[in-house]
């Protein structure tokens, strides 16, 4: 078996980490969830919940992936015990297989982004039948734009950890940061703007301990930090045992969350200029229109009002949607990658392509019985086995790892740790809090649990 990947530095670990983070969740999901869940009020539940919960199980990832320094399932099954070895494998089992599902349709949204942005390059060429083509749903478009997309992530998996995720990540995402700031300018000069601004940074307070908004702002800050499926799990294992763990994950939630907050200025004040310039985005009752369909429809109604410069405009925001999914979509291939090149000693190319090639099949087979699949995939996995997944990987190391193991692990790169406040409250909050919370939520999900 070849040397396994590292991280040059931290810095790589950060952008290739956030890069993962960072994606449709940030950008899509987040501000059509703030708009539906009562504006500002969702964001301060969602970043309190993604220190309280999520960020405690972006640890519990990073520390079994780097103690292991293997794939996620060897990961898991290398501090278990004989008899909890069979768990172990279940476990480690059940991630690469959600992480598989989740890029099954997380391949076929980007696609879509990918059409988008390529449309509106082919109406500044005057073609505008292409333009048609690319922008409306149909199985040949679909098909197509998603393989694009996997030829995309297959391409930057096959390369490894440093020449292809890393050099990717570290490329990638200065750009989308440049993009989004510049796209949030440009917006907020339009007429209509500040009406947007107001209702993202205006809370409504009152809403701020509905069971549903705390149950939707939990879910998005588990997708938006890649929890639950083993991705996070190996990344840390590509960590060097010279770097500070809790400092690094933190980082990483920072600019999770930063990057989401941000895209909430770009879509929601641009959701006012649309209303302003006579696009429908709320319907009689006041509910946001389409809510899923958001970026497809109202936006690019948008960018229609603006002339020229709209067209330019959208070409922006999709190349920015497209990278925010790219450096994502290769954390989730990199998950059954790491495991078939590892543990079946598989080339990493032949395990890249043939893997990718896997996977595009279950999106092909979602492509063509869209209505039946696309909605039950994205439900099983991201509303019952991540939570599930990310409860599991709360056990493993609460219970399983020894405490002594957990805490040499952690002061490799941190040795003051056991002083600081991180070590006196995280190991009981993995063990007990966080376990007990995501079974609540889990069972409210199922029903069996009301609140
Ligand atoms: N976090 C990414 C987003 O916000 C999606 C993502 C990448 C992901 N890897 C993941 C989600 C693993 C769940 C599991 O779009």
């Amino acid at each position: 078996m070849a040397a396994r990947g590292e991280f040059s530095s931290q810095t790589a670990f950060i952008l290739a980490a956030s890069g993962s983070a960072v994606g449709l969740g940030n950008i899509w999901g987040f501000p059509i969830q703030v708009a539906s869940n009562g504006g500002g009020a969702f964001v301060f539940t969602y970043i309190v919940l993604t220190f309280l919960l999520a960020y405690p199980i972006l640890m519990a990832e990073l520390v079994l992936g780097r103690h292991s320094k293997a794939d996620t399932v060897r990961s898991v099954v290398n501090i278990s015990s004989p008899k909890v070895k069979p768990f172990a494998y279940v476990t480690g089992y059940w991630g690469i297989i959600t992480a598989s599902l989740i890029l099954s349709f997380y391949a076929i949204v980007a696609g879509w982004m990918i059409g988008f942005g390529a449309g509106s390059v082919a109406e500044l060429a005057g073609l505008t039948e292409l333009k048609a083509w690319l922008t409306a749903f149909s199985l040949e478009r679909n098909l197509l734009l998603c393989l694009v997309f996997y030829v995309l992530t297959m391409s930057i998996v096959a390369n490894g950890v440093t020449a292809g995720i890393e050099k990717w990540s570290t490329r990638l995402m200065p750009i989308l940061l440049l993009l989004i700031v510049s796209l949030i300018a440009f917006i907020a000069t339009q007429p209509g703007a500040m009406e947007g601004w107001k209702v993202y940074l205006q809370p409504d307070f009152s809403r701020i301990l509905d069971p549903d908004l705390v149950i939707s702002a939990l879910g998005q800050a588990f997708f938006s930090l890649s929890l639950g499926v083993g991705t996070m799990m190996v990344y840390g294992s590509y960590i060097s045992k010279a770097d500070n763990l809790p400092r690094l994950g933190a980082t990483v939630a920072v600019v999770d969350i930063g990057i989401a907050v941000l895209a909430g200025l770009l879509v929601i004040p641009a959701m006012y200029v649309a209303l302003h310039n006579g696009v429908t985005i709320f319907d009689d009752a006041g509910a946001l229109i389409d809510s899923d369909r958001l970026i497809f429809t109202v936006l690019p109604a948008l960018f229609e009002t603006m002339g020229f410069a709209g067209i330019v405009i959208s070409v922006l925001f999709f190349i920015l949607m497209t990278i925010a999914a790219i450096t994502s979509s290769i954390s989730m291939l990199e998950v059954p990658v790491a495991y078939v090149s590892e543990s079946w000693s598989f080339d990493r190319r032949r395990a890249s392509m043939m893997v990718g090639a896997g996977i595009m099949m279950i999106s092909f087979i979602i492509i063509f019985n869209f209505e039946a699949l696309f909605g039950f995939v994205i439900n099983l996995t991201t509303r019952y086995s991540e939570p599930l997944i990310g409860l599991l990987f709360c056990l493993f190391v609460g219970w399983v790892m020894h405490r002594n193991h957990l805490l040499e692990e952690l002061k490799q790169g941190s040795p003051d740790l056991e002083n600081g406040l991180f070590w006196k409250i995280w190991p009981s909050y993995v063990r007990f809090v966080c376990p007990l919370v995501m079974l609540g939520v889990f069972m409210h999900s199922f029903g069996l649990l009301s609140f």
